[in-house]
């Protein structure tokens, strides 16, 4: 099974990490594919905690880590991640780049905070990290590549010409100082010599590997409802998380993979604004916050909780073609009486049994719950799933019927193996 896409199929956050770390050394290359250093993977390996944000969580296992072209990167966060790996013990070596990845430069930065300002309360809620200003030159065609830093020249040349306008927007609109491109430009070639040996064709060297019958495992940042054009646009991010995006993100055809495998949270989270029908903004939600540490590995915001809306997963899993759900902290759901599960929306006295089509329906959608019966022992330990309680089985298997995709796996707490395997997710 050579080609496995790992996606998020809520609002982020759903415990990827865990789950491909999971795949652990069956992998033999790991691979970004969309977003930057907005994500944020938090790993607990041999009870040591790794949170990374730009890196491949793949990083950790033995296998080739990749930063394909779909990604930006900002290579400040790239040296200082591998700088705090290398000092744990950590060998990352074997990580490559595509010559074809943009840069986030740091003016990027600086128009996603003031444009977040400006946009007062009608902002995104970005992480900040110039994610979007470096899609948004890329789809310009004024972006920096990886490439590029092996050329100064020609680096120099596009920082200037990206800065022309740049300025005078800056000046002009935002009322900031002009950002002065001979410090931009040496400040990323800086990066230059220590990132030259990393850099390849990443597509070719993931097709040769895939023709090879070698496992690779495009890990997706952020969500399906997340994607630029499939999310709750425009509180969304500025790539497409999604697993087609691990075609044009790492240059696979889509014939290449096999399996996509869904990561869906037993319960909901979101960072920054945008519609989140099933949120809690009373003390149930308060608890989910606490008890899930529901707070952000990048920014370090509350994420906001709310119950499982099996909507936002059934369709995340069919425009997926999801064949496996891992399902996440479950444990973190131990000692409700009750748990509700959003199985419809009322748009309106309208019942929906799917999302609705329009961001507008969506954002008037009243939950319509299940509430099934909780569970009150400890499910931290159980390995099997004959070993759960009757409840949790059946919160298990109703969440299955409503999202209509099998689920494969169930994290029960943060270390490595405190998972339940019901389908291996590799043969
Ligand atoms: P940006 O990606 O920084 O432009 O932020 C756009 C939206 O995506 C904001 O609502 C962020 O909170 C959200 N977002 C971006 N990355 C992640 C992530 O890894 N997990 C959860 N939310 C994210």
């Amino acid at each position: 099974m050579p080609g496995i896409v790992v996606i998020g199929t809520q609002w982020g956050d759903e415990g990827k990490g865990k789950a491909t770390d999971q795949l652990g050394d069956r992998v033999d290359h790991t691979v970004r594919y969309s977003g930057g250093n907005n994500a944020g993977h938090t790993l607990v390996v041999n009870g040591e905690k790794y949170a990374l944000h730009l890196l491949p969580s793949g990083i950790l296992n033995p296998g080739v880590p990749v930063i394909a072209n779909g990604v930006v990167v900002d290579l400040e966060v790239l040296f200082e991640e591998i700088e705090g790996l290398n000092a744990r013990g950590i060998d990352t070596s074997k990580l490559i780049i595509s010559s074809n990845a943009h840069i986030i430069a740091p003016y990027h930065k600086t128009i996603d905070k003031v444009t977040e300002r400006f946009l007062g309360k009608r902002k995104i809620g970005t992480t900040g990290r110039g994610v979007g200003p470096a899609y948004a030159d890329k789809i310009n065609r004024m972006g920096l590549r990886v490439q590029d830093l092996l050329d100064e020249e020609l680096l120099r040349a596009k920082v200037e010409a990206s800065l022309r306008d740049k300025n005078q927007v800056l000046a002009k609109i935002f009322n900031q100082l002009a950002i002065d491109p001979k410090g931009v430009a040496d400040h990323l070639l800086s990066f230059a010599d220590r990132v030259r040996p990393m850099v390849r064709d990443t597509a070719r060297h993931l097709n040769d590997a895939l023709d090879r019958g070698e496992v690779v495992l495009f890990e997706g940042a952020q969500a399906h409802h997340l994607d630029v054009d499939h999310g709750t646009y425009p509180y969304v991010t500025s790539s497409n998380p999604i697993a087609g995006g691990a075609c044009t993100g790492a240059g696979v055809g889509p014939t290449r993979i096999d399996r996509v495998i869904g990561i869906a949270k037993a319960y909901t989270s979101r960072v920054g604004e945008g519609p989140f029908p099933t949120e809690l903004l009373d003390a149930d939600g308060d608890r989910l916050r606490h008890d899930g540490a529901e707070f952000g590995t990048t920014t370090g915001r509350p994420r906001r909780c709310g119950w499982f809306d099996a909507l936002v997963v059934e369709s995340a899993a069919t425009y997926n073609g999801v064949t496996d759900i891992f399902l996440t902290k479950l444990d973190i759901l131990t000692g409700w009486k009750k748990i509700p599960v959003c199985v419809a929306y009322d748009v309106d006295g309208v019942r929906h049994d799917t999302m609705p089509m329009t961001q507008a329906e969506l954002a008037r959608a009243v939950p319509i719950y299940e509430v099934l019966d909780g569970w009150d022992e400890d499910i931290s330990g159980c390995r099997t799933f004959e070993e759960f309680p009757a409840n949790t089985q059946a919160y298990v298997r109703r969440l299955e019927e409503l999202i209509r995709c099998r689920i494969s796996g169930i994290g029960v707490g943060p270390g490595r193996e405190q998972v339940v395997m019901i389908n291996s997710l590799v043969d």
